[in-house]
């Protein structure tokens, strides 16, 4: 059978990896992929993740038997509903149901309806009365543009100065483009985060081994907010005892509310938690894979992926049990020095022939040129290592990272030391 996969980061090499380990396969490409997917998949660099005629006309044309969308701005844009129409059988959520990431107002206002846990809130669409709010506010707050901005669009202000600053970013400067019209101003929550990816066909719910993120650019949580600098899995501090109440108050409640409002959920949903000392609470739902979690959480994968994903399509997740394995994994990521503010591009990079048997390397920002690789965006690479410890998986992966090279090559230092400190503390 032969597979399309939209998108062309690190998440969509970790999925098109999982993807091949299953024998019916034949080829996979990637749309438009990236140099080092290249390796696994078939690239078509010409069609963007976010060209949906390009998209569905390819599909069409090379007799997709399954795609995969794993991308935002193509789920938002409706690439699914598309291929659908197109008689395309596919992973990923309608457009409709994709709101639950594309539109922060939907997503608290959904929670709010439903009395889902999540940060007490208010929305504006006029920057005086958000000012005006603002004024009779305590600090932190916390400000956020509506819709998608790569991870970047949350800003968290610690006085009235800073949070007068952020409204103008957001509403007239508009740094995160019309994301920015509407802005959501939320309470200030505090506790360790997890992030919880889950299959879902709209009424079963099957939630993968738990991650934790390290989202800011420096050390010790210092610096901008990123895409993601590295990840690790399973999260310590999601412990089973938690993974019942979030279950029961916020997963389960999540689905039901999707399909009250009409638009069930089907694909990964991606629960961003904080275990506040009031219990979990959702700090933001995205409604695909995320980035770099895939990257942990696939390799701890034992079921079948594209089996797996063919049950969320066909509604029949509640008969299939997924299986994960034992141990834990690490992913650092490399980028270019200065991200995610001004960096350079088009910097050779050397990979050794091989890595060691347990380490991956996932390819994020580069591309092939006259047979050499170049980097080409902000994240570069994302090494991985599984191990049976988070210890040594962290050991590998740093050990590996230290064997790429390319100039202003950046990544943090301590992936996973809080989860360590944590594990120690129990
Ligand atoms: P988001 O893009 O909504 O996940 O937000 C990015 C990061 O901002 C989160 O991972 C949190 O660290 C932080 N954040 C978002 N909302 C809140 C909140 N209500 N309270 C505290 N921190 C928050
Ligand atoms: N790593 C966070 C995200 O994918 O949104």
């Amino acid at each position: 059978m032969n597979l399309l996969v939209v998108g062309g980061g690190g998440r969509e090499h970790a999925i098109i990896k999982k993807l091949k380990e299953n024998p019916a396969v034949s080829t996979i490409y990637a749309l438009p992929g990236n140099g080092g997917i290249a390796q696994d998949a078939t690239c078509v660099p010409e069609i963007g993740a976010s060209d949906i005629p390009a998209i569905v006309a390819f599909a069409k044309s090379h007799e997709i038997g399954f795609a995969v969308v794993a991308p935002d701005d193509p789920l938002a844009l409706g690439c699914v509903d598309r291929l659908h129409e197109a008689g395309i059988p596919c992973f990923g959520p309608s457009a409709a149901a994709a709101r639950i990431e594309s539109s922060k107002v939907f997503s608290k206002n959904l929670m709010k309806k439903y009395g889902i846990p999540t940060a007490g809130y208010a929305v504006f669409s006029d920057p005086a009365e958000a000012l005006a709010y603002l004024r009779g506010a305590s600090f932190p707050i916390v400000v956020k543009a509506d819709g998608l901005a790569l991870g970047k669009g949350v800003l968290i202000p610690q006085n009235l100065p800073e949070a007068e600053e952020a409204v103008k970013t957001i509403m007239e400067d508009k740094a995160f483009g019309d994301s920015g019209n509407e802005i959501v101003v939320e309470e200030f929550l505090t506790g360790p985060e997890v992030s919880v990816l889950a299959f879902t066909d709209g009424a079963a719910i099957s939630p993968m081994v738990s991650s934790m993120d390290h989202k800011r650019a420096g050390d010790g949580d210092t610096g901008l907010n990123t895409g993601g600098m590295g990840t690790i899995a399973p999260n310590p501090y999601y412990t089973p005892e938690i993974a019942k109440v979030c279950m029961d108050t916020i997963f389960l409640p999540t689905l039901a509310a999707m399909r009250a409002e009409g638009c069930p959920f089907k694909g990964c949903l991606y629960f961003g938690l904080m275990l506040t000392p009031d219990g979990p609470k959702v700090i933001e739902y995205n409604c695909r894979f995320g980035d770099p979690e895939t990257q942990v959480v696939l390799p701890l994968l034992k079921s079948d992926l594209l089996t797996v994903m063919q049950a969320v399509e066909n509604e029949t997740l509640s008969a299939l049990p997924v299986e994960w394995h034992q141990g834990a994994a690490a992913c650092v990521i490399l980028a270019s020095g200065g991200y995610p503010s001004h960096y350079e591009k088009g910097k050779v990079m050397t990979l050794p022939a091989a890595f060691p048997e347990n380490v991956t390397c996932y390819h994020a920002g580069d591309r092939l040129e006259g047979g050499e690789l170049l980097t080409s965006g902000g994240r570069v690479l994302g090494v991985a290592a599984t191990a049976s410890t988070l210890r040594e998986a962290l050991r590998d992966a740093y050990a590996a990272a230290e064997t790429v090279t390319f100039e202003g090559k950046y990544m943090r230092r301590d992936i996973g030391q809080l989860a360590l400190r944590a594990m120690e503390e129990q």
